[in-house]
C-alpha cells in the first residue's frame, strides 16, 4: 500500500509543460524518471514544496509515483502510461488492470469504493508491486467523484486513458435504492457518477502527451435492442426522458429514466444506453478539438463476475454453464480483461466514436448500436439533463 511518503514523492511529478526544458533522464529517491512522450521528466527538486499537497490527500486515497521501465540491456527506458479504471476491484476492471500492468507499460489507478477490497483483489491476482495505485472513488456520491479528481490531481500523475467501467445491477430489487444525492442508484452509479468524472477529467486527458489518449465507457449488449439479448424483457427504453429530467428521485419524479414504474433490470439497461450515448456525444463535441479517442465496447458475456451478485442463487449457478454451452456467448474474466486492455492500448483500436465487440475467435470489430443507443437527439438531451443533475451547468 502506498504511504504519505509516496505522496510527497508523487507530488514532485509536476505538469509536463513546466518541465519540457529539463533533461530527459534524472534520478530521484532512487527512481529513474524519464520522458513521457515528447516532453520530459516530471520532477522538481525541493521535497518541502510538496508537503502541503501531500498532507491534504486523504489517507485512503494515497498515490504512488509513476514508475519507469528500465530494460535489462540498460539502453532504452520508457515511462509507463497511466490509466484510471473505475471499479477495478473485481471482474472486468480487475482483469483489465492485470492485463495492462503485466504488459509492463502501464501504471493503473484502481478507482474503487472499497479500498481494502481493491488492495486484496490486486494482491490476489498478483498485480506487479508498484504497478498500481488504489484511490477511493464512490460513484454513487458526486462529492466523492469531485474529491477523487482533486486527489488524483494532487498525486501529480498524468492521465492517458480513463476507463469508466464500474457498475451495479439490481435485477431482483422490488424497490429502488438511491444515491447520496437522491438519484436511483443504478443510473446514478453507472451513468451520472461516470458522466461527472469523465467531464472533470477531460482537461487532464487533454494534457496527456500520449498519442493514444482515450476515454472508454463500458457499454453492453443488453442496452441494444438490435440484438437477441437486448430483446429479452424488460427492454431498455429511455422514452422521452421525463424521469431523468425530474431527477430520478422517486418522490416527485419516477426513479426510472422513462418515467415508468421501478424495474431494476431495466434501470441497468437504461443506464448502459446512457453510457453508449454519452460516449458518442463526447466524440461529437470533443474528438476533433482534443484528439482524444472516445469509445465504448461490449466485452462479451462474463457470466462469473460480481455484477450478478444480487441475482437469485439458482440464476448464479446456471447462468455460466448456460452461456458456455448453450448460447456459446461466455467469455472468461481473463479474456474480457484482454479485450478491454486492447481498447485501452492497441494502436489498431484508436478510432474514436466506435462501439467495439469481438467475434468468437476474439477478433475485434466495429459493432452497430441500436436505434436508440445511436440517437443523436437523445444523446444531446441526456447530456444536457445530466449536466444539470450533476451540477455542471
Ligand atoms: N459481466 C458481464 O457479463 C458484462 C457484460 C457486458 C458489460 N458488462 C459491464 O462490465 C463492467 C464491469 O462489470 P463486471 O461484470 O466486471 O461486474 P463486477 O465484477 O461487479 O464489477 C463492478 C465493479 O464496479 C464497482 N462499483 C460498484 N458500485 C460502485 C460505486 N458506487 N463506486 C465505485 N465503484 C463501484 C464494484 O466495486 P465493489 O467491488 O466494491 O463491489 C466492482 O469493482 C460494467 O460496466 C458492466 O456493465 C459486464
Amino acid at each position: 500500500m502506498a504511504t504519505l511518503a509516496n505522496c510527497a514523492a508523487a507530488s514532485h511529478l509536476v505538469a509536463k509543460e513546466k518541465l519540457a526544458s529539463l533533461s530527459t533522464e534524472s534520478t530521484f529517491l532512487g527512481l529513474q524518471l524519464h520522458g513521457h512522450g515528447q516532453n520530459a521528466v516530471r520532477m522538481i527538486n525541493k521535497v518541502s514544496k510538496s508537503h502541503a499537497i501531500a498532507t491534504s490527500i486523504r489517507a485512503n486515497a494515497v498515490a504512488a509515483p509513476v514508475e519507469t521501465l528500465k530494460p535489462a540491456d540498460g539502453k532504452k527506458t520508457m515511462t509507463k502510461s497511466s490509466c484510471i479504471i473505475t471499479g477495478a476491484s473485481s471482474g472486468l476492471g480487475l482483469a483489465t488492470a492485470k492485463a495492462l500492468t503485466e504488459s509492463g507499460e502501464w501504471h493503473v489507478v484502481m478507482a474503487c469504493r472499497d479500498f481494502l477490497k481493491a488492495e486484496k483483489a490486486a494482491k490476489s491476482v498478483g498485480l506487479p508491486k508498484g504497478s498500481y495505485t488504489v484511490m477511493h472513488l464512490d460513484l454513487a456520491s458526486l462529492e466523492s467523484v469531485r474529491q477523487f479528481v482533486t486527489n488524483f490531481r494532487n498525486s501529480g500523475m498524468p492521465l492517458d486513458v480513463l476507463v469508466c467501467n464500474a457498475a451495479v445491477y439490481f435485477p431482483t430489487a422490488k424497490e429502488p435504492t438511491f444515491s447520496a444525492e437522491g438519484f436511483e442508484l443504478s443510473v446514478a452509479t453507472n451513468h451520472l457518477g461516470h458522466f461527472l468524472l469523465a467531464r472533470l477529467l477531460l482537461e487532464d486527458l487533454e494534457k496527456s502527451q500520449s498519442k493514444a489518449k482515450r476515454l472508454i465507457i463500458v457499454g453492453s449488449i443488453t442496452g441494444n435492442t438490435n440484438t437477441l439479448a437486448g430483446n429479452i424483457p424488460p427492454k431498455a427504453n429511455l422514452g422521452d426522458l421525463r424521469g431523468l429530467s425530474g431527477g430520478l428521485n422517486g418522490v416527485n419524479a419516477s426513479p426510472m429514466i422513462d418515467g415508468g414504474a421501478f424495474d431494476g433490470a431495466k434501470a441497468y439497461k437504461d443506464s448502459k444506453v446512457c453510457n453508449m450515448l454519452t460516449m458518442q456525444e463526447f466524440h461529437r463535441r470533443y474528438h476533433e478539438k482534443t484528439g482524444i479517442a472516445f469509445t465504448s465496447l461490449y466485452p462479451g458475456c462474463i457470466a462469473t463476475t460480481g455484477l450478478f451478485r444480487s441475482h437469485i442463487p439458482l440464476f448464479r449457478t446456471l447462468f455460466p454453464p448456460f452461456q458456455k454451452y448453450i448460447t456459446k456467448g461466455f467469455v472468461s474474466e481473463e479474456e474480457s480483461g484482454k479485450r478491454l486492455a486492447q481498447v485501452v492500448s492497441d494502436p489498431s483500436l484508436s478510432k474514436s466514436g466506435v462501439y467495439w465487440s469481438w467475434n468468437n475467435d476474439s477478433s475485434s470489430f466495429e459493432n452497430v448500436l441500436s436505434e436508440e443507443a445511436s440517437n443523436q437527439d437523445k444523446a444531446k438531451k441526456v447530456w444536457e439533463i445530466s449536466e444539470k443533475l450533476v451540477g455542471l451547468e
